[in-house]
Order: C-alpha cells, then sequence, then structure tokens
C-alpha cells in the first residue's frame, strides 16, 4: 500500500509561519512522524511539499499511490484544477488543515475539495496529520479484506 502526501503553498514555512494558526513544529517534523507511523503500519508514504500548483497537479498525474492525504493550503479555496486532477485521476483522498478554517476568514470557508474527500480533518494542528494517516491506512486495509 502506498499513500501520498501533499502540502501546498507556504506549509514550507511551518515552525515559524504564524505560530498561532499554525503551531510551532517544521513540517520536516511532521513528516518524520507520519513516515515512522507509516512504516509500523507496513505502508509506504511519499511526500510533495510545493508552492506551485502545477507541481501539484504534476505528482497527481505520476502517483501510483492509492489514496491522497492533502493539505491544499490556500490552493483549498482556489484551485478548481488541483480538484479536477484528483477526481481526474480518480485517486481518493482525506483534506486537512492545521487551523479550523471554519473560524477563520469567511474565504476559508469554502473547499473546492471537501465534497469530494473521503474525510475532512481541521483545527487539531499537527496531530491532525497523525489522525488523518491512521483514517487512510484504515480505509485502505478495509478495502483489501
Ligand atoms: C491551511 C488553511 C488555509 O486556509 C491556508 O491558506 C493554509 C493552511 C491549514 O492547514 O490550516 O495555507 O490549509
Amino acid at each position: 500500500l502506498e499513500i501520498l502526501l501533499l502540502n501546498g503553498p507556504n506549509l514550507n514555512l511551518l515552525g515559524r509561519r504564524e505560530p498561532g494558526h499554525y503551531g510551532h513544529q517544521t513540517l520536516a517534523r511532521i513528516v518524520e512522524g507520519l513516515e515512522q507511523q507509516a512504516a509500523k503500519a507496513g505502508v509506504t508514504l511519499t511526500h510533495l511539499q510545493s508552492n506551485s500548483e502545477a507541481a501539484l497537479i504534476d505528482a497527481i498525474h505520476a502517483t501510483n499511490a492509492d489514496l491522497v492525504l492533502i493539505n491544499p493550503a490556500a490552493f483549498t479555496h482556489t484551485s478548481v484544477a488541483l480538484r479536477d486532477a484528483l477526481l481526474g485521476m480518480a485517486l481518493p483522498f482525506i483534506e486537512i488543515h492545521l487551523s479550523n478554517v471554519h473560524a477563520r476568514e469567511p474565504f476559508r470557508h469554502h473547499s473546492y475539495f471537501s465534497d469530494k474527500a473521503i474525510g475532512v480533518i481541521c483545527g487539531l494542528g499537527a496531530d491532525g496529520y497523525r489522525y488523518g494517516l491512521d483514517a487512510a491506512i484504515s480505509h485502505l486495509q478495509k478495502q483489501q479484506t
């Protein structure tokens, strides 16, 4: 089983970016924890963070993953193209946000992804990635049996 983790624009700044919204953990530390979690479950985790919409779309087109865990970041609220890439590849995905987007500016309340996601996790900080990976693994294991 393979899971592709995608992180969108500005998430490379985690740790120093608006810690009130996004916490103090760096993306490298989050990904390190997820890699350990995946390894324990015998799942391959591949990761891409990009500030470029095109790079994220290309990664979706190129992947052999069974499921995508994605924090589209600001593209959540803007990108029909990224949505279409996931749908075009028929890739099941789980949407993750560190912050509770519903408690923030109105323009963050709409997502181009949520209506097609298996599930959405938001507002639980970096732990949300751990919960998302856990949910992804059980989802895939259920399909296998
Ligand atoms: C985010 C929420 C988005 O609104 C914002 O543009 C981000 C990060 C989050 O993880 O809380 O960059 O996806």
